[in-house]
């Protein structure tokens, strides 16, 4: 776990205009100081993300957040406060201080103020706001923990704030606020249902079709085995059909499958626990990697809860790969 002297460490490389790995609730984090364009740059150089992808930018406390911004819609003020800090993130106007580096060009600007001592001493400390995206290459399995991110980065990370595993385990949930009514961008740590308990009425998620089948969602989040999506109950056939075609396959087993026997190279019980579930879902990933399977077979959670989060995950993990 990081110490003090790790904090002052880590807030001076951001000064110096280094890049900090730092453990935040969801996942760990690859930062830089906001208000410093070549620093930013860098978290592109480093995680091979295309510069059009904008970053999220963290702040030690809702009291800040006009710094950042144009304006403070209420809606943004009401969303802040019954969830900062923690699992969400805010699409606002860009104020003057965001550079352009940090939105991919975008006059919006993502906002949140992580829920980890870790990051808010580290945010303390520093002064200013870090812009961070999760700290894995593009495309990749997020990591949640510290050796994750070494084994991933190395050397191209200057200091890597331990904070251990991070709790959530799945990215936040952004919400866009500049339009009249908010909606869901990615779902993640604050659930659909809390949102609408807040704000009063419904809101719409982006279309996660039905469809189980790889197809309109570009691979991200993905491990280097390709995933398939199964029903729940065709889990195990799959599994034997893949193994006989001469795959190492690795097994999501679901819960209700429990103590089930199937034939695989390696198996994951999936948590009965959407919570669990999610905090576990990246290691499982990154685990039957290191086991070197070539498929993962899985099914999708019931869209509901932490579930809604998992299922967007998988599907993106199963979608179609880049073939260059
Ligand atoms: O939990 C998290 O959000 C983690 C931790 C480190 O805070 N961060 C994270 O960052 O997941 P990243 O870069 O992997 O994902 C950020 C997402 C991207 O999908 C990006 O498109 C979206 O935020 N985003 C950032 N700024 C945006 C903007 N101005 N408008 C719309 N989407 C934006
Ligand atoms: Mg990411």
């Amino acid at each position: 776990m990081a110490r003090t002297s790790d904090i002052e460490k880590a807030a001076g490389v951001l000064r110096g205009g280094g890049l900090v790995a730092l453990p935040t609730e969801t996942v760990y984090g690859l930062g830089a100081d906001a208000e410093n364009p070549a620093a930013v740059s860098r978290i592109f150089q480093v995680k091979g993300r295309p510069p059009s992808h904008p970053l999220i930018v963290h702040i030690g406390g809702a009291e800040h957040l006009d710094d950042w911004v144009q304006e403070v819609p209420e809606t943004a003020r009401l969303l802040a406060g019954a969830f900062w800090p923690g699992p969400l993130t805010l699409v606002l106007r860009r104020g003057a201080r965001v550079p352009l580096e940090a939105t991919g060009g975008l006059e919006t600007v993502a906002v949140r103020v992580p829920d980890h001592p870790v990051a808010l001493a580290l945010l303390s400390a520093f002064g200013g706001g870090v812009t961070a995206p999760s700290a894995n290459r593009f495309g990749s399995v997020s990591p949640t923990t510290a050796d994750h991110v070494r084994a991933e980065l190395g050397d191209a990370v200057d200091f890597v704030l331990d904070g251990g595993t991070c709790e959530v385990g799945v990215e936040s949930t952004i919400v866009d606020v500049t339009g009249d009514v908010p909606s869901i961008l990615r779902p993640g740590g604050v659930t659909r249902e809390d949102l609408e308990a807040v704000l009063g009425h419904p809101l719409a998620v982006p279309s996660t079709s039905a469809v189980r089948v790889p197809g309109q969602h570009p691979s991200h989040y993905a491990p280097r085995a390709r995933v398939v999506l199964v029903e729940p109950e065709e889990v195990v056939a799959e599994a034997r059909l893949a193994r006989e075609r001469g795959h190492r396959v690795g097994v999501f087993l679901p819960p209700a499958l429990a103590g089930t026997t199937v034939e695989a190279h390696a198996v994951v019980a999936v948590p009965a626990s959407t919570a669990a579930y999610a905090r576990g879902l990246y290691g499982f990933l990154r685990e039957l990697d290191r086991q070197e399977c070539d498929l993962i077979v899985a099914s999708l959670p019931a869209e509901e809860g932490l579930g809604l989060a998992i299922a967007n995950r998988l599907r993106r993990a199963a979608g179609p790969r880049p073939t260059a």
